[in-house]
């Protein structure tokens, strides 16, 4: 592992050794909560959940949490399955079953705990409704993973457009003329959790789409003008942006206009 992300991961680690000991102070911010607890439950490690869920703890090794799991009494609750799912103590001695244990798939606080740059993204003015609870973070992260074919950024990320597709088909359809930008997925123009942009995007004007179109300099083009391609742009820029100014609306792609104007 490269030096950024073990840095990246202490950090993770490190805030939540912070939040368990925030939280033994009952008066601080109730949204800094400590590692999962179930009542009269303790750590038992990964080890005792393989007898029944062996799926499950031979793919992990190889996940993005699984990657930083020592099998070590004190670290159970940090980095193994008991991290997400509380402490397994009397999941185990009742046989199993959906009780004394913490499924997160309908709450994420679970894995705000020690995402907290997340939990601040999902905090902007514009974010996927997840603290309304209409979606959760299994609708785009696979927790387990194991896939060594996926890149290790994200967990399900080469599935980031098909992910997105599964709620947004008019975006991610199949298009006559299709706009190559998406090739490169959703995320190049969309921030995930949220935005201080609507709709999430990552930029409000069109410095965005200019990452990519750039514009001609020198030569032919006279000074403070912008030329896409062999079109004058400076006038329509003007209006607004390359995609609320009447131009190019259809920005995922166009059935009928290979400039994506409708
Ligand atoms: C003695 C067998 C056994 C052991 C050991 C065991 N489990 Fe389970 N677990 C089960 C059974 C049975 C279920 C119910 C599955 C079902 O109903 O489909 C279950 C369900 C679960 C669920 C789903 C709960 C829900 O509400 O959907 C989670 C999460 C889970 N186990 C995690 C763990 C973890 C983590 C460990 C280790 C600390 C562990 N289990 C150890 C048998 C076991
Ligand atoms: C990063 C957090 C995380 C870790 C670590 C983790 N899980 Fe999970 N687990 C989840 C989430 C989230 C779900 C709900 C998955 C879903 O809905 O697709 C889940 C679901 C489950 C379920 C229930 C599946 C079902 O069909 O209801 C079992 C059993 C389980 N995990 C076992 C384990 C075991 C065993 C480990 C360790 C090898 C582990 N998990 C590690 C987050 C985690
Ligand atoms: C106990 C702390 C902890 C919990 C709980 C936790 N994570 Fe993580 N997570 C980490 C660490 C540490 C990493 C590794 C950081 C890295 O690779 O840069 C990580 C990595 C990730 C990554 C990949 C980041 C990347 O850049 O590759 C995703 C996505 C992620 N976690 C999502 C989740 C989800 C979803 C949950 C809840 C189901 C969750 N995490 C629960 C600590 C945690
Ligand atoms: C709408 C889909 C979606 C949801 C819901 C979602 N994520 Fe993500 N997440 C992504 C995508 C896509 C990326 C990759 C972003 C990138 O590469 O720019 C990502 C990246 C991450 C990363 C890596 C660091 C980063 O920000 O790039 C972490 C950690 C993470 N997500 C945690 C979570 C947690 C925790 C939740 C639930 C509270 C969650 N995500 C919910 C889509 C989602
Ligand atoms: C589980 C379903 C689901 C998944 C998966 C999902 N979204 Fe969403 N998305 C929603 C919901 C629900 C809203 C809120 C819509 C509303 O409030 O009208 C939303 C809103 C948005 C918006 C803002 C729309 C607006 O009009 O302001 C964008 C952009 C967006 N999602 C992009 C993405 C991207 C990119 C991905 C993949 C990384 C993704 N979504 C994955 C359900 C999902
Ligand atoms: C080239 C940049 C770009 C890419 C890539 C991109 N989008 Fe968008 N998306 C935009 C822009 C710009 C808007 C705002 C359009 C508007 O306001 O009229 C938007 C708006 C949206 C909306 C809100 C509804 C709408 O059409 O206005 C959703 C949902 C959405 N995008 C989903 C997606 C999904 C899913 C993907 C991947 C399949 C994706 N986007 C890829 C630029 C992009
Ligand atoms: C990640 C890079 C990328 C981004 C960001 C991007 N595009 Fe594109 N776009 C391309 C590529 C590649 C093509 C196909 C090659 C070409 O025609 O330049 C293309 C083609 C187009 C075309 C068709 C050009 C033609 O003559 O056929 C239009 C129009 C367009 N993009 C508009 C936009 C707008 C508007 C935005 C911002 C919302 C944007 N693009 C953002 C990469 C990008």
């Amino acid at each position: 592992m490269d030096r950024t992300r073990f840095f990246q991961a202490s950090l993770a680690l490190a805030a939540l050794a912070t939040a368990a000991l925030w939280s033994s102070c009952a008066s601080v911010q109730r949204t800094v909560t400590a590692a999962p607890q179930i009542e009269g439950a303790h750590f038992t490690g990964n080890k005792s959940c393989a007898e029944c869920h062996t799926n499950y703890t031979r793919t992990f090794t190889a996940s993005a949490h699984g990657r930083f799991h020592r099998d070590d009494e004190r670290a159970a609750g940090m980095t193994g399955c008991e991290s997400c799912h509380g402490p397994g103590s009397r999941h185990i001695e009742g046989g199993g079953g959906r009780r004394h244990i913490i499924n997160p798939r309908q709450d994420g606080a679970v894995c705000l705990n020690c995402h907290v740059q997340t939990r601040a993204e999902f905090n902007l003015p514009h974010h996927h409704p997840l603290p309304g609870g209409r979606l959760t973070c299994t609708a785009c992260h696979d927790p387990h993973g194991g896939d060594i074919h996926k890149p290790s950024r994200g967990l399900a990320l080469t599935r980031v457009n098909e992910s997105c597709a599964s709620c947004h088909r008019e975006q991610a359809r199949r298009f006559v003329f299709e706009h190559q930008a998406l090739r490169e997925g959703c995320v190049t123009c969309h921030s995930p959790h949220g935005s201080i942009n609507a709709k999430l995007l990552t930029q409000r004007d069109a410095n965005m789409c200019l990452r990519c179109h750039a514009q001609v300099q020198g030569g032919v083009v006279p000074a403070g003008s912008v030329f896409i391609g062999t079109t004058d742009h400076t006038a329509f820029l003007r209006r607004g942006t390359c995609w609320s100014a009447g131009c190019h609306t259809s920005v995922h792609g166009s059935n009928v206009d290979h400039k994506l104007r409708y």
